[in-house]
């Protein structure tokens, strides 16, 4: 039986709160796998962020940074906060940043794609959407966002003597070519396929019409059956809220494009806390990824219990589907947050948090999935027999 290693970034704010209810859900699975004489994780706490500057200086420490690289997945929870950076001083006049702690684990580990998903989590969310019903019910996309290029990783300058400072969106066509055959490559996994729609500033960016080419040139040479069609991002936010669905499909874009659209993406289901995602260096290989949720540390509401927990726990899902290739198990996550969040006219148990109008605290609803996994999981284990 082979044991596999998580570790877990908890980070700053709620980060702690939500990774620990997501690493419970991880543990049921990990004993219900033991019991199959399958396998077994085991979790190591590594400091990410504002709390790893605080107690060692660094925002990505060198002990951090091998125990990832040497990890089967990893689990993070969010970084930053009002408190970092700490002030300046003549003789650190650029205090190190929590954000750069994540930025430099991104780079890395070369997780190039980000995949953030916005699929609605359960059947009645859709009527409590901020937006209208009939315009968010069929909403269904996936954002692959490139995550290791652009503005983030330019040349860049802080503000000068003379008032001035820049960042520079910079790809080339490796670069471009990659995450393309990974938007592909997830555009083909559905049934039937998903359009591909890439989005870009075509019409002002150089760096955006190297990207309009190379996805072009590289779907039509490797995957001419996989639909493509291009959009501007300024509409493409706007669409995004207007008619949705009309974006069904693989959203493929640049790092600070996919930033902002997946954020936005999060009014449809009507909570930032629900998004979860998946950071990998490759696809089909079973790689060491890096889960995530897309919301930040959320400062304001830290350490009272009330923070959501889901995007965390879908991102331990998405963490057994790409790191460990346990379908069943992602899926049953999947099924016991719906039955958590779904009202009683859907079969569920209407627990859900405050920002999404519910009481429920975030250890409650930790509690109520763990719950509804476990006969998710009975349910596997007799069908192994
Ligand atoms: P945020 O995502 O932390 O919060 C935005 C809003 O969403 C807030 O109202 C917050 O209360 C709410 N929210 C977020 N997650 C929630 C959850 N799980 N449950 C309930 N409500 C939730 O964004 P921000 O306020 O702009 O940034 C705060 C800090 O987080 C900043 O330091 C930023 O750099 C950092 N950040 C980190 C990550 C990351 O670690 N991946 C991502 C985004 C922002
Ligand atoms: C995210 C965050 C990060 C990003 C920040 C905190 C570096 O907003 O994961 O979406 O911009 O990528
Ligand atoms: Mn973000």
């Amino acid at each position: 039986m082979k044991t596999e290693t998580i570790v877990l970034l908890k980070g700053d704010g709620i980060g702690p709160e939500i990774v620990t209810e997501a690493q419970k859900v991880l543990q049921l699975v990990s004993d219900a796998r033991k019991e199959a004489n399958d396998m077994e994780f085991e979790f190591k706490d590594e400091l990410i962020g504002g709390i790893a500057i605080d107690q060692t200086g660094s925002p990505l420490p060198e002990q951090t940074l091998n125990s990832c690289l040497n990890a089967s997945a990893v689990l993070l929870g969010a970084v930053g906060g009002p408190q970092w950076p700490r002030p300046a001083t003549p003789e650190n006049p650029h205090p190190p940043r929590p954000e750069q702690g994540l930025l430099d684990i991104r780079k890395k580990m070369n997780l190039f794609c980000n995949i953030r998903p916005c699929i609605f989590p359960c059947e009645s969310l859709k009527s409590k959407s901020p937006l209208k019903e009939e315009i968010v019910k069929d909403t269904e996309f996936i954002v692959v966002r490139e995550l290791t290029g652009g503005a983030y990783f330019g040349k860049r300058e802080e503000e000068n003597a003379e008032g001035v400072a820049y960042d520079t969106i910079i790809y080339s066509v490796p670069e471009v070519q990659r995450i393309t055959r990974i938007a592909a490559q997830l555009a083909l996994a559905h049934n039937p396929p998903y359009p591909i729609i890439s989005i870009d500033k075509a019409n002002v960016l150089a760096s955006s019409r190297l990207w309009r080419r190379v996805v072009t040139e590289t779907i039509q040479k490797e995957f001419p059956t996989v639909k493509l069609q291009h959009q501007l991002v300024d509409s493409a936010a706007m669409i995004m809220v207007k008619n949705p669905s009309a974006l069904n499909g693989v959203l493929l874009t640049e790092n600070m494009f996919g930033d902002i659209l997946s954020d936005e993406s999060s009014v449809i289901p009507g909570s930032l806390g629900l998004l979860p995602s998946a950071s990998l260096n490759g696809w089909g290989k079973e790689s060491n990824g890096l889960y995530e949720p897309i919301h930040g540390s959320a400062p304001e509401i830290a350490g009272q219990n009330i923070a959501n927990p889901i995007g965390t726990i879908l991102s331990a899902a998405m963490l057994l589907r790409y790191s460990f290739g346990l379908e069943r198990e992602a899926k049953a996550i999947e099924k016991a947050v719906a039955k958590v969040l779904d009202d009683e006219e859907h079969g569920g148990l209407n627990v859900r948090t405050k920002e999404l109008g519910g009481n429920a605290t975030t250890t409650e609803i930790g509690d109520a999935i763990r719950k509804a996994l476990a006969d998710e999981l009975n349910q596997l284990n007799i069908e192994d027999f």
